[in-house]
């Protein structure tokens, strides 16, 4: 982070409202956004598309490099089956670093961004100013997305999406690369019992108390 660029660092594991709080965030400071969590999806949206198996390493980094921060196309990503796909090319270290590498030119430009996903406080952004590590209860976090399918007119057993959630979570946070885990800086929020505007609120409530802290002379 430069003076003239703003970072708040959004990390948590999937379905603990990052992404809603992200862009209610990003609206709210008038910062650029960039869910991260696209940029693995797309990777593995590729190797899905051709057929590739998802530890072929040249192929992931292939498309790690094609990927284009402005085309993440969140319809044809957000696909539950292309998150459980990128959350296992998400532990090749080389397509790590290439779109980190992209993550982090994009978190620099001005006048700055909201970024969630996984590593972001911890290795994309360890500067950011202001980090944030959102969770909330498996059996919430599983309940939320099986509301999302259902909106989306999909189908899904709740017990499915639970053991998907709970697999999600070891493969993320056992990783040797990058593992998900939060800053020693984060703020932690719990969002369990929290409708989205209660979080919104209780993070904009930290974000001001870091930026504008109050004077205790
Ligand atoms: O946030 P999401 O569900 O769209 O992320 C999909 C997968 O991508 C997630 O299970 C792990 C990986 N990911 C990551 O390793 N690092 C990030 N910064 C974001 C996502």
């Amino acid at each position: 982070m430069t003076g003239k660029t703003l970072t708040i660092a959004i990390d948590g594991p999937a379905g603990a409202g990052k992404g809603t709080l992200a862009r209610r965030l990003a609206d709210h400071y008038r910062l650029n956004l960039l869910d991260t969590g696209l940029t693995y999806r797309a990777v593995a949206h590729a190797l899905l598309q051709y057929g590739l198996p998802l530890d072929n390493v040249a192929a992931a980094e292939t498309a790690a490099r094609q990927v284009n921060l402005g085309e993440l196309d969140r319809t044809v990503l957000s696909a539950h089956a292309v998150g459980e796909a990128a959350s296992k090319v998400a532990v090749i270290p080389t397509v790590r670093r290439i779109l980190v590498e992209k993550q982090r030119a994009f978190a620099s430009t001005p006048p700055g961004a909201v970024l969630d996903g996984r590593d972001i406080g911890t290795v994309v952004c360890p500067e950011a100013r202001i980090k944030l590590y959102v969770t909330a209860r498996a059996d919430v976090r599983a309940r939320r997305r099986l509301a999302e399918i259902e909106a989306m007119g999909g189908q899904a057993e709740f017990e499915t999406i639970l053991a998907d959630i709970e697999g999600r979570d070891a493969r993320d946070m056992g990783r040797e690369d990058s593992p998900l885990r939060p800053a020693p800086d984060a703020h932690l929020l719990d969002t369990s019992e929290m409708a989205i505007e209660t979080a919104f609120l209780a993070a904009k409530s930290i974000i001001d108390g870091v930026l504008q802290p109050r004077n205790t002379a």
